[in-house]
């Protein structure tokens, strides 16, 4: 059963825990004349989803569907949705579509240039590639000016069925979730960490972020650049070197 609710001005979290995993998995809709899809969700989560959309939106009204970087839970569902909305164009990084998406995709996806625009109506969202950062060559995020919102994907991964929104610390939230999976014989090096990483983020933070939406886990509302600072340290203490390393042996 999934949950619905407006996390932000036209922008709906719709949520389903998987107790067996411990996990929310997060996809959100952009409510306007050209709404949007952010996470397609899995293939076997494609009833639910639908279900939940179509109490924001109908579903065939869709114009625009995106995501991170190729992976099940980000785009897997990604043909059903195309299937349900004739209109709707597939959106994601340039290398995305030209590595994945062109062949994976039953529509040609539009493979956006660095800082490209979709326009929903009232909303502009702007593709930032983010190679590898949370992970996957085609990874990028999307950010929203006006309301400062930063659609994150697995970056501040949070274990739990968590509330939609929160103003806590969701970086100690997601370095607890890192160091679980780092303990874990399959899950572990769940991101790769490099100065690369550092970098991305810090630029990430320079556009100070007032609402991060998490796929895994609560929204943060808050001062987005600090939490966006502290989960490079974060992320290098779990996932950077050493602790990288022992966590092998
Ligand atoms: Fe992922
Ligand atoms: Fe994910």
């Amino acid at each position: 059963m999934a949950k619905i609710d407006e996390i932000a001005p036209d922008l709906f979290r719709i949520s389903v825990f998987v107790p067996e995993i411990d996990l929310q998995f997060n996809h959100f809709v952009v409510r306007d004349e050209e709404p949007l899809l952010f996470h397609t969700g899995m293939r076997r989560m494609f009833p639910a989803v639908r279900e939940a959309v179509a109490q924001i939106i109908d579903p065939a009204s869709l114009r625009w569907i995106s995501w991170s970087h190729f992976e099940v839970d980000e785009c897997g569902a990604l043909n059903e949705w195309l299937a349900e909305a004739p209109e709707a164009q597939p959106v994601c990084t340039e290398v995305g579509a030209l590595v994945n998406l062109n062949d994976f995709s039953n529509r040609p996806p539009r493979g956006l240039r660095p800082d490209e625009t979709i326009d929903t109506g009232r909303h502009r969202y702007r593709l930032i590639p983010t190679p590898h950062l949370p992970h996957g060559w085609d990874a990028g995020v999307m950010y929203e000016e006006a309301n400062g919102i930063l659609l994150c994907s697995d970056l501040f991964h949070q274990l739990g069925d968590r509330e939609p929104i929160t103003s806590d610390d969701v970086v100690d939230r997601f370095g607890q979730a890192i160091a679980t999976y780092q303990q874990h014989p399959v899950l572990m090096d769940y991101m790769p960490f490099t100065k690369e990483t550092r970098r991305q983020l810090e630029t990430l933070a320079a556009l100070k972020p007032r609402v991060i939406a998490a796929m895994h886990g609560s929204s943060f509302v808050g001062d987005g650049a600090a939490a966006l600072l502290a989960a490079a340290d974060v992320m290098q203490q779990h996932l950077g070197g050493a602790n990288r390393l022992s966590a092998h042996a």
